[in-house]
């Protein structure tokens, strides 16, 4: 019986391979060798000029051995994150193309700040996956508080992590916004009120492409003056205005085009009923409703990362979830918009767009 069993696990053995569950079993491990890289500015500092690892390691004040700087720089050399002329002593170290565009920081075109965050917050919280699946309780700072989007009452009471969340955010979405902008027609809404806008990134991104909207960016009373900074060093100061204000309990402003970055999926469902009833009572006739969201597929087996932002969720909001097209349709028909539409922007988000 053991040697039926030996043989029968042989043969199985040659036609399947464990290197799924192993990549993705130890995937902290690499995750941590990026997120440590841009935490040390590694990036920025190889964006300059190519280095060898002995002046890398004199830069950052490394005091591990020589071996190490070498296995951590050819980790990421053998990830892509890197790219190296020679060997050990003679190695010169340089950024790849895609890593120098995206994560130098003196680049525009910065994307880590969504990394930073996922080093200095995210990282410790995952941790807690297994309680957050085992309570339904949020496993973030306001672990121990009560209610919905405490969170942010929280995170916001340190000026730097407030400053390093919104960087995280516009790092993110900042490809999803251009696309939108490139795609979805806004000459057809005069005003625009971005919910929940963060440092104003959408609303400066509408400005900067259509030359005749008015745009106001609305969020928490804390968050204005970090959008204010943003929206004046565009030159924009006349045409976005900044309003600070709680979406749950205060009225939106008018506006023909309203849209959500990454809102709706913070909230229970209720809560999403009836942020999306107050959109639909605010437009006019003809306006219209965007979510700029990770939208899971309807069969829910190909969009991963949406799927991993919703258990993201349950780790920052815990009975917060991301969802669906099919979700978002059976939500904005009750509100009593007429139809929907996806349209997919960078990677695996997308706009769901509802029309009154
Ligand atoms: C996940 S971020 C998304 C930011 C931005 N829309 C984007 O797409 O990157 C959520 C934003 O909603 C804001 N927010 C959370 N609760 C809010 C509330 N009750 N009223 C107004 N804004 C709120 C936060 O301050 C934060 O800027």
């Amino acid at each position: 019986m053991l040697a039926e069993t030996t043989t029968e696990n042989t043969q199985v053995a040659a036609t399947l391979n464990p290197s799924k569950i192993m990549q993705t079993g130890m995937g902290f491990w690499a995750s941590k060798v990026l997120l440590t890289s841009v935490k040390f500015e590694l990036f920025t500092l190889l964006a300059a000029q190519p280095l060898s690892a002995r002046e890398i390691k004199q830069h950052l004040s490394l005091n591990c051995s020589d071996r190490h700087v070498y296995d951590w720089l050819d980790t990421l050399v053998s990830m892509g994150f890197l790219e190296r002329k020679g060997l050990l002593e003679t190695a010169l170290y340089s950024n790849a193309e895609d890593t120098d565009f995206f994560l130098d920081k003196k680049k525009g075109s910065y994307m880590g700040g969504i990394l930073e965050m996922a080093n200095n917050r995210l990282y410790q919280h995952w941790n807690h996956l297994e309680e957050g699946l085992l309570t339904g309780k949020q496993q973030n700072e306001s672990k121990d508080n009560k209610g919905n989007m405490d969170f942010f009452e929280e995170l916001y009471k340190d000026e730097r992590a407030l400053q390093e969340f919104m960087d995280a955010m516009s790092g993110i979405q900042s490809g999803n916004f251009m696309s939108l902008v490139k795609q979805f027609d806004f000459n057809q809404y005069p005003t625009v009120l971005d919910v929940g806008g963060a440092d104003g990134w959408l609303s400066i991104q509408v400005c900067l492409n259509y030359p005749d909207i008015q745009c106001i960016s609305f969020d928490l009373p804390p968050v204005s003056p970090v959008a204010q900074k943003k929206i004046d060093s565009f030159g924009l100061t006349n045409r976005i205005k900044v309003v600070g204000g709680d979406f749950i309990k205060d009225p939106f402003p008018k506006a023909d085009l309203i849209t959500m970055g990454n809102i709706l999926h913070g909230l229970n469902e209720n809560l999403k009923q009836q942020l999306i009833q107050k959109v639909y009572d605010t437009l006019p006739e003809g306006g219209a409703f965007i979510a700029i969201e990770n939208i899971i597929d309807n069969e829910r087996r190909q969009n991963t990362f949406g799927l991993l932002m919703s258990l993201n969720m349950l780790i920052e909001n815990g009975d917060a979830f991301d969802y669906t097209l099919n979700d978002f349709e059976k939500w904005t028909k009750a509100a009593g918009f007429k139809k929907v539409e996806l349209m997919p922007l960078a990677g695996p988000t997308s706009a769901a767009i509802a029309y009154k």
